[in-house]
């Protein structure tokens, strides 16, 4: 059996990890494609270097573009691996651009069946590009491995057959296990840790000044540590926005060592990320979610994320209400428990040598 795993951007190399540590013990060889969708050093390399993970066989470097560019660039590239290689199964992870390129040439191949890790999240929301990237690498894979109960309902209520759905539970969640031991604790946490790079909240110079402006109105009362997503910068700077960071500690970004270590120590998080809602419940840390919707339902449910949207008093008020202790904590079902038990990435592996 031959598999390819494909990974293009930040939020993917983590549950490549776990899903290479899996495949390792296993004694299954995979082949490494990275589509090169994220190239600086702190996007990329510093996590290869942390997990110990192998020098791609394939690096497409695609580098950054518009959607129709990258997707294209990734698809003509991605396509010659595939004829070189010959896989049986390729491997695409969660909802990036490089994770419906690669499905759609997999989905034109013969004999190569195509495997989704992290299917059937939704949020409603067309018009996220990741949305229209999950929904479409759904429709064409063979294997659709969710972190969820609800995304194999999502799945479901789509007509998706259910012999091919398998709900596993969380991959990143396994590499958050893993590593948790690992990484010694720190004195560095703040009050509050922001992560924002959303095209929908950095793109828009509304919504970005709302949500900066909020932020540096907490930053008058408490510390705000800022590590800067290279797109958001690009675009504060391009806004001219800079001045509502003077109060606030902006840091490149950090590997992910780095990031656990902070998130673990601080008061709360504010994010718009998708995964940070889920590490965040299993944490047991405050989230503050500057979204108008989630895939990650359960964690305002069950877990310690609260929606507020894109509303600066929403925002204000609700970071002040946590640390004047009116905080969530982490109440999970036992069936949201298994599913973030750690052993995704084995689940998976199992179900793929079963063929
Ligand atoms: C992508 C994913 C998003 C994911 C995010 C994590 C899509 C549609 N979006 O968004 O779901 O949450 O990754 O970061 O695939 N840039 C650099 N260096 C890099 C990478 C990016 O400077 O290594 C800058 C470039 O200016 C680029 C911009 O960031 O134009 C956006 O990068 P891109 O990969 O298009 O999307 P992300 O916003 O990172």
């Amino acid at each position: 059996m031959k598999i390819i795993l494909v990974a293009g951007a930040r939020p993917n190399f983590m549950k490549l990890a776990a899903l290479s540590r899996s495949l390792l013990k296993n004694n299954i060889d995979y082949v490494l494609v990275h589509t090169g969708q994220h190239y600086d050093k702190n996007m990329s390399d510093i996590f290869f270097e942390e997990f110990g993970l192998k020098k791609p066989d394939w690096n497409l470097a695609v580098k950054s573009g518009n959607h129709a560019d990258q997707t294209a660039e990734i698809m003509k590239k991605f396509n010659k691996v595939c004829d070189v290689e010959k896989p049986d199964i390729v491997v695409v992870i969660g909802d990036i651009n490089s994770t419906i390129a690669c499905a759609l040439v997999v989905s034109k191949l013969s004999n190569v069946c195509l495997a989704h890790v992290e299917s059937g999240e939704r949020s409603f929301d067309r018009s996220m590009p990741e949305e229209i990237n999950r929904i479409v690498t759904d429709v064409v894979s063979d294997y659709l491995f969710c972190a969820t109960k609800k995304s194999k309902l999502n799945l479901l209520n789509e007509g998706v057959d259910e012999n091919k759905i398998f709900l596993v539970g969380n991959v990143m969640i396994d590499n958050l296990i893993y590593y948790l031991s690992k990484i010694e604790r720190c004195e560095i946490g703040g009050d509050i840790l922001v992560t924002i790079h959303r095209a929908s909240n950095t793109d828009n110079k509304v919504n970005l000044e709302i949500i900066l402006s909020a932020l540096s109105e907490i930053s008058k009362k408490a510390s705000v540590i800022f590590p800067l997503h290279p797109r958001t910068m690009k675009k504060i700077r391009e806004f001219g926005l800079n001045f509502y960071l003077n109060n606030i500690s902006v840091v490149d970004p950090y590997s992910y060592f780095e990031f656990v270590r902070v998130m673990r120590e601080s008061s709360l998080v504010v994010t718009d990320s998708g995964g940070i809602q889920v590490e965040t419940t299993v944490l047991n840390v405050p989230c503050i979610t500057v979204r108008e919707n989630t895939e990650w339902g359960f964690t305002l449910t069950e877990g310690t994320n609260t929606l507020v949207g894109v509303n600066k008093d929403k925002i204000i008020e609700n970071v002040f209400k946590v640390l004047n202790g009116d905080r969530k904590y982490k109440n999970l079902t036992t069936e949201n428990q298994m599913l973030l038990d750690g052993k995704s990435s084995n689940r998976i592996v199992e179900i793929l040598k079963k063929g």
